[in-house]
Protein backbone atom coordinates (compact mmCIF):
# COMPACT_ATOMS: atom_id res chain seq x y z
CA UNK A 1 0.00 0.00 0.00
CA UNK A 2 1.25 3.80 -0.95
CA UNK A 3 2.17 5.88 1.52
CA UNK A 4 0.00 8.58 2.25
CA UNK A 5 2.02 11.15 3.28
CA UNK A 6 3.66 14.04 1.43
CA UNK A 7 5.98 13.55 -1.37
CA UNK A 8 8.78 16.12 -1.78
CA UNK A 9 8.26 18.75 -4.14
CA UNK A 10 11.41 19.02 -5.93
CA UNK A 11 12.41 15.47 -6.11
CA UNK A 12 9.10 13.32 -6.00
CA UNK A 13 11.03 11.12 -3.11
CA UNK A 14 9.40 10.20 0.38
CA UNK A 15 9.50 13.39 3.20
CA UNK A 16 10.41 12.03 6.43
CA UNK A 17 9.54 14.26 9.77
CA UNK A 18 12.75 14.95 11.44
CA UNK A 19 12.33 17.67 14.38
CA UNK A 20 10.50 20.54 12.75
CA UNK A 21 10.96 19.99 9.29
CA UNK A 22 10.09 17.44 6.62
CA UNK A 23 13.29 16.04 4.65
CA UNK A 24 13.80 13.97 1.77
CA UNK A 25 17.11 12.01 0.85
CA UNK A 26 18.25 14.05 -1.66
CA UNK A 27 18.23 17.32 1.08
CA UNK A 28 15.44 19.37 0.30
CA UNK A 29 13.69 20.60 3.55
CA UNK A 30 10.42 22.05 4.58
CA UNK A 31 9.84 23.92 7.67
CA UNK A 32 6.74 23.47 9.83
CA UNK A 33 5.11 26.46 10.72
CA UNK A 34 3.82 26.58 14.17
CA UNK A 35 0.67 25.68 13.28
CA UNK A 36 1.93 22.31 12.16
CA UNK A 37 1.10 23.27 8.31
CA UNK A 38 3.74 22.72 5.56
CA UNK A 39 4.41 24.91 2.37
CA UNK A 40 5.38 22.77 -0.26
CA UNK A 41 5.45 25.23 -3.09
CA UNK A 42 8.09 25.10 -5.36
CA UNK A 43 9.39 28.60 -7.10
CA UNK A 44 7.86 27.02 -10.52
CA UNK A 45 4.45 27.41 -8.62
CA UNK A 46 3.15 31.41 -7.22
CA UNK A 47 2.63 31.07 -3.61
CA UNK A 48 -1.01 30.66 -2.39
CA UNK A 49 -2.48 34.25 -1.75
CA UNK A 50 -1.73 35.96 -4.77
CA UNK A 51 -4.08 33.15 -7.04
CA UNK A 52 -5.67 31.57 -3.92
CA UNK A 53 -8.42 33.13 -1.61
CA UNK A 54 -7.48 36.34 0.25
CA UNK A 55 -7.25 36.39 3.78
CA UNK A 56 -10.41 37.87 4.19
CA UNK A 57 -12.49 35.16 1.81
CA UNK A 58 -10.34 32.98 4.52
CA UNK A 59 -11.95 34.76 7.17
CA UNK A 60 -15.54 34.96 5.67
CA UNK A 61 -15.76 31.19 5.11
CA UNK A 62 -14.48 30.26 8.88
CA UNK A 63 -16.95 32.60 10.33
CA UNK A 64 -19.73 31.06 8.35
CA UNK A 65 -19.12 27.62 8.00
CA UNK A 66 -18.21 27.24 11.62
CA UNK A 67 -21.67 27.67 12.78
CA UNK A 68 -23.21 24.95 11.20
CA UNK A 69 -25.20 26.83 7.57
CA UNK A 70 -24.02 23.78 5.86
CA UNK A 71 -23.75 20.96 7.65
CA UNK A 72 -26.09 19.05 5.96
CA UNK A 73 -23.56 18.54 3.08
CA UNK A 74 -21.04 17.99 5.96
CA UNK A 75 -22.80 15.32 7.03
CA UNK A 76 -23.71 13.67 3.53
CA UNK A 77 -20.02 13.59 2.44
CA UNK A 78 -19.44 11.87 5.94
CA UNK A 79 -22.30 8.75 4.86
CA UNK A 80 -20.27 8.27 1.31
CA UNK A 81 -16.80 8.08 2.92
CA UNK A 82 -18.11 5.90 5.86
CA UNK A 83 -20.21 3.63 3.15
CA UNK A 84 -16.87 3.28 0.52
CA UNK A 85 -16.91 0.87 3.82
CA UNK A 86 -12.90 1.18 4.72
CA UNK A 87 -11.62 0.89 7.84
CA UNK A 88 -9.31 3.87 8.56
CA UNK A 89 -9.74 5.26 5.14
CA UNK A 90 -7.13 7.72 3.65
CA UNK A 91 -8.93 10.86 2.74
CA UNK A 92 -7.46 13.91 0.84
CA UNK A 93 -9.29 17.14 1.42
CA UNK A 94 -8.32 18.86 -2.19
CA UNK A 95 -8.57 22.69 -1.76
CA UNK A 96 -9.42 22.19 1.64
CA UNK A 97 -10.09 25.99 2.69
CA UNK A 98 -10.12 26.67 6.02
CA UNK A 99 -10.34 22.95 6.85
CA UNK A 100 -14.15 23.51 7.80
CA UNK A 101 -15.44 20.11 6.18
CA UNK A 102 -12.29 17.94 7.34
CA UNK A 103 -13.31 18.55 10.78
CA UNK A 104 -16.32 17.45 10.19
CA UNK A 105 -15.10 14.49 8.46
CA UNK A 106 -12.34 13.85 11.40
CA UNK A 107 -15.49 14.36 13.92
CA UNK A 108 -18.06 12.02 12.20
CA UNK A 109 -15.81 8.86 11.42
CA UNK A 110 -12.03 7.29 11.97
CA UNK A 111 -9.80 8.60 9.37
CA UNK A 112 -6.53 8.99 8.20
CA UNK A 113 -7.03 13.30 6.76
CA UNK A 114 -4.54 14.88 4.63
CA UNK A 115 -5.32 18.46 3.19
CA UNK A 116 -3.81 21.13 0.86
CA UNK A 117 -4.71 23.97 -0.34
CA UNK A 118 -3.13 27.06 -2.91
CA UNK A 119 -3.89 29.64 -0.22
CA UNK A 120 -1.36 29.30 2.89
CA UNK A 121 -3.61 31.46 4.50
CA UNK A 122 -6.48 28.97 4.06
CA UNK A 123 -3.96 26.19 5.10
CA UNK A 124 -2.93 28.17 8.29
CA UNK A 125 -6.40 28.26 9.31
CA UNK A 126 -7.24 24.67 8.72
CA UNK A 127 -3.96 24.05 10.66
CA UNK A 128 -5.11 25.62 13.69
CA UNK A 129 -8.15 23.75 14.08
CA UNK A 130 -6.10 21.29 15.63
CA UNK A 131 -7.12 18.01 14.06
CA UNK A 132 -4.79 14.87 13.80
CA UNK A 133 -4.30 15.75 10.02
CA UNK A 134 -1.76 17.19 8.23
CA UNK A 135 -2.29 20.77 6.23
CA UNK A 136 0.22 21.92 3.62
CA UNK A 137 0.09 24.64 0.84
CA UNK A 138 0.32 23.10 -2.63
CA UNK A 139 -1.12 23.53 -6.37
CA UNK A 140 -3.55 21.49 -7.42
CA UNK A 141 -1.86 20.50 -10.64
CA UNK A 142 1.41 18.76 -9.31
CA UNK A 143 -0.22 17.57 -6.07
CA UNK A 144 2.79 16.24 -3.52
CA UNK A 145 1.70 12.89 -2.90
CA UNK A 146 1.99 9.32 -4.24
CA UNK A 147 0.68 7.92 -7.01
CA UNK A 148 -2.96 5.98 -6.07
CA UNK A 149 -2.25 6.64 -2.48
CA UNK A 150 -5.83 7.72 -1.80
CA UNK A 151 -9.04 6.16 -0.57
CA UNK A 152 -11.52 9.14 -0.87
CA UNK A 153 -10.56 12.48 -2.07
CA UNK A 154 -13.16 15.66 -1.41
CA UNK A 155 -12.93 18.15 -3.86
CA UNK A 156 -15.30 21.02 -2.96
CA UNK A 157 -16.32 23.82 -4.90
CA UNK A 158 -12.77 24.50 -6.39
CA UNK A 159 -11.04 24.00 -9.90
CA UNK A 160 -11.32 20.63 -11.37
CA UNK A 161 -7.65 18.71 -12.57
CA UNK A 162 -8.35 15.54 -13.90
CA UNK A 163 -4.94 14.09 -14.77
CA UNK A 164 -3.62 15.14 -11.22
CA UNK A 165 -7.08 13.88 -9.21
CA UNK A 166 -7.11 10.33 -11.08
CA UNK A 167 -2.86 9.94 -10.00
CA UNK A 168 -3.48 10.49 -6.44
CA UNK A 169 -6.69 8.53 -5.96
CA UNK A 170 -5.95 4.55 -5.39
CA UNK A 171 -7.52 1.57 -8.23
CA UNK A 172 -10.74 1.54 -6.25
CA UNK A 173 -10.76 5.07 -4.14
CA UNK A 174 -13.57 7.47 -4.60
CA UNK A 175 -13.07 11.35 -5.60
CA UNK A 176 -16.39 13.35 -4.35
CA UNK A 177 -16.55 16.49 -6.19
CA UNK A 178 -19.56 19.70 -5.11
CA UNK A 179 -20.32 21.63 -7.25
CA UNK A 180 -23.75 24.27 -5.87
CA UNK A 181 -27.17 23.15 -7.13
CA UNK A 182 -29.59 25.26 -9.20
CA UNK A 183 -31.19 26.30 -6.35
CA UNK A 184 -28.24 27.27 -3.88
CA UNK A 185 -28.60 30.64 -2.37
CA UNK A 186 -30.92 31.55 -4.77
CA UNK A 187 -33.16 33.87 -2.14
CA UNK A 188 -29.86 35.71 -1.46
CA UNK A 189 -29.28 36.34 -4.97
CA UNK A 190 -33.30 37.30 -5.96
CA UNK A 191 -32.52 39.85 -2.31
CA UNK A 192 -29.25 41.58 -4.40
CA UNK A 193 -30.29 41.04 -8.24
CA UNK A 194 -32.78 42.01 -10.58
CA UNK A 195 -32.32 38.99 -12.41
CA UNK A 196 -31.26 36.59 -10.33
CA UNK A 197 -29.76 33.61 -12.47
CA UNK A 198 -30.18 30.04 -11.56
CA UNK A 199 -26.48 27.80 -11.05
CA UNK A 200 -26.34 25.29 -14.09
CA UNK A 201 -25.12 22.38 -12.02
CA UNK A 202 -22.28 21.24 -14.20
CA UNK A 203 -20.41 19.09 -12.59
CA UNK A 204 -16.56 18.63 -13.92
CA UNK A 205 -16.05 16.85 -16.99
CA UNK A 206 -13.97 14.44 -17.00
CA UNK A 207 -12.55 11.35 -19.65
CA UNK A 208 -9.55 10.01 -16.91
CA UNK A 209 -12.39 9.20 -14.02
CA UNK A 210 -16.14 7.84 -14.63
CA UNK A 211 -19.01 9.62 -13.06
CA UNK A 212 -20.42 6.63 -11.10
CA UNK A 213 -23.56 8.65 -8.94
CA UNK A 214 -24.63 11.98 -8.57
CA UNK A 215 -26.53 13.05 -5.17
CA UNK A 216 -28.41 16.30 -4.04
CA UNK A 217 -28.27 17.69 -0.85
CA UNK A 218 -30.77 20.34 -0.10
CA UNK A 219 -31.85 22.17 2.88
CA UNK A 220 -33.24 25.71 3.90
CA UNK A 221 -31.47 28.24 6.17
CA UNK A 222 -32.56 30.91 8.21
CA UNK A 223 -30.39 33.61 8.80
CA UNK A 224 -30.90 35.98 11.92
CA UNK A 225 -28.61 38.57 12.04
CA UNK A 226 -27.02 40.49 9.38
CA UNK A 227 -23.63 39.60 10.32
CA UNK A 228 -24.32 36.13 9.05
CA UNK A 229 -25.60 37.55 5.93
CA UNK A 230 -22.41 39.23 5.27
CA UNK A 231 -20.17 36.62 6.04
CA UNK A 232 -22.74 34.02 2.95
CA UNK A 233 -21.87 37.23 0.92
CA UNK A 234 -18.84 37.52 1.21
CA UNK A 235 -17.84 33.81 0.73
CA UNK A 236 -19.29 33.65 -2.59
CA UNK A 237 -18.45 34.56 -5.75
CA UNK A 238 -20.74 37.25 -5.89
CA UNK A 239 -19.07 39.41 -3.97
CA UNK A 240 -16.56 40.29 -6.33
CA UNK A 241 -18.90 41.26 -8.44
CA UNK A 242 -21.89 42.91 -7.16
CA UNK A 243 -22.80 46.29 -8.23
CA UNK A 244 -23.10 49.17 -4.99
CA UNK A 245 -26.65 49.04 -5.27
CA UNK A 246 -26.74 45.29 -4.86
CA UNK A 247 -24.20 45.80 -2.10
CA UNK A 248 -26.14 48.03 -0.36
CA UNK A 249 -29.73 46.37 -0.55
CA UNK A 250 -27.53 43.00 0.93
CA UNK A 251 -26.71 45.17 3.63
CA UNK A 252 -30.50 46.71 4.31
CA UNK A 253 -31.14 42.93 4.82
CA UNK A 254 -31.42 41.79 8.29
CA UNK A 255 -32.52 38.34 8.21
CA UNK A 256 -32.88 35.99 5.08
CA UNK A 257 -33.92 32.75 4.17
CA UNK A 258 -32.40 30.46 1.85
CA UNK A 259 -31.81 27.21 -0.11
CA UNK A 260 -28.74 25.55 0.08
CA UNK A 261 -28.34 22.96 -2.52
CA UNK A 262 -25.50 20.77 -3.55
CA UNK A 263 -24.45 18.19 -5.91
CA UNK A 264 -22.33 15.69 -4.86
CA UNK A 265 -20.42 13.38 -7.81
CA UNK A 266 -18.87 10.19 -6.89
CA UNK A 267 -15.96 9.92 -9.82
CA UNK A 268 -14.40 6.67 -9.67
CA UNK A 269 -11.01 5.10 -11.84
C1 LIG B 1 -14.37 28.35 -2.76
S1 LIG B 1 -12.95 27.81 -1.90
C2 LIG B 1 -13.49 26.22 -1.27
C3 LIG B 1 -12.67 25.76 -0.09
C4 LIG B 1 -13.16 24.49 0.61
N1 LIG B 1 -13.15 23.35 -0.29
C5 LIG B 1 -14.55 24.69 1.18
O1 LIG B 1 -15.51 24.22 0.58
O2 LIG B 1 -14.66 25.33 2.21
C6 LIG B 1 -11.87 27.36 -3.22
C7 LIG B 1 -10.46 27.02 -2.74
O3 LIG B 1 -9.67 26.57 -3.84
C8 LIG B 1 -8.35 27.03 -3.63
N2 LIG B 1 -7.62 26.96 -4.90
C9 LIG B 1 -7.86 27.69 -6.03
N3 LIG B 1 -6.99 27.33 -6.99
C10 LIG B 1 -6.18 26.38 -6.46
C11 LIG B 1 -5.08 25.62 -6.98
N4 LIG B 1 -4.65 25.80 -8.23
N5 LIG B 1 -4.49 24.72 -6.18
C12 LIG B 1 -4.92 24.54 -4.91
N6 LIG B 1 -5.96 25.22 -4.37
C13 LIG B 1 -6.58 26.13 -5.14
C14 LIG B 1 -8.55 28.42 -3.09
O4 LIG B 1 -7.40 28.90 -2.42
C15 LIG B 1 -9.74 28.23 -2.16
O5 LIG B 1 -9.36 27.93 -0.84
ZN1 LIG C 1 13.70 16.18 -2.62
Amino acid sequence: MQPFFPVCPVCGRALNKKGRTLQCESGHSFDLAKEGYVNLLTHHHKSGDATGDSRGMARARRAFLDKGWFRPLADALAEEIRALGKENPRVLDICCGEGYYSEQLANALPCRLLGFDLSKEMVRLAAKRGLNALFFVANLSAIPLPEGSADAALHLFAPFHESSFARVLAPDGALFSVVPGKRHLFELKEAVYDTPYKNDEQLPQTTLLTLAETKKVSARIRLETAEDIRALFNMTPYAHRTSREGTERLNRLETLETTIEFVIGTYTK
